[in-house]
């Protein structure tokens, strides 16, 4: 099996929920099974790999799940981006919108020097919004995004179009 079918096998689709319209894709079966948990691992991590990342950045909650081993396996530091209140010293702030409703992200602002190359990582891509607050956090501490990598992409919600010029890298789409 390649590492797009290890990973995709896994991932199980509830139709309306958490609303009526919206079908949710779960991927905690991706991190319950060795074999496609290595795989999403070394998929993501070949597409990135001649980038020169020195940091990935990631939301909580579940851009925590893959950042910190995308990191590991690039030689590259990881980046908390939490929700509000929650990072005890001096942050960077961004408001974005969900897919369903909005939120905001912080950084601590000291953590990212100028010039630094970061890949925006994230579970999924929806309508972008997350993934472009990241990109916005990076770029306003003068950092550089060089890619952004996903585990599933939604494609009818636009999220690539939304991130352009930035190239995206996800391992399992739906349209
Ligand atoms: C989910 C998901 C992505 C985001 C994608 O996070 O983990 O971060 O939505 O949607 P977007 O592309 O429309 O921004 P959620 O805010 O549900 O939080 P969680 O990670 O804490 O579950
Ligand atoms: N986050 C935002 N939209 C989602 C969806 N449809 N499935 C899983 N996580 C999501």
């Amino acid at each position: 099996m390649s590492h797009v079918e290890e990973v995709a096998a896994r991932i199980v689709a509830i139709p309306d929920h958490p609303e009526p319209g919206v079908t949710f894709r779960d991927i905690t079966p991706v991190f319950a099974d060795p074999a496609a948990l290595a795989a999403a691992v070394h998929h993501l991590t070949d597409v990135t790999r001649d980038l020169g990342v020195q940091r990935v950045i990631a939301a909580e909650a579940r851009g925590f799940l893959l950042g910190p081993a995308l990191a590991l396996e690039l030689g590259a530091g990881f980046l908390l981006a939490r929700k509000p209140g929650k990072l005890p010293r001096d942050t960077l702030a961004v408001e974005y919108a969900l897919e369903y409703g909005s939120d905001q992200l912080e950084v601590h602002a000291d953590l990212l020097e100028p010039g630094t190359r970061v890949l925006v990582h994230d579970d999924l891509l929806a309508t972008g919004g997350t993934a472009e607050a990241l990109c916005r956090l990076v770029e306003d501490l003068g950092g550089e995004v060089v890619a952004c990598s996903f585990l599933v992409e939604l494609s009818a919600l636009g999220g690539r179009a939304r991130l352009a010029p930035h190239a995206v890298h996800s391992l399992v789409t739906y349209d």
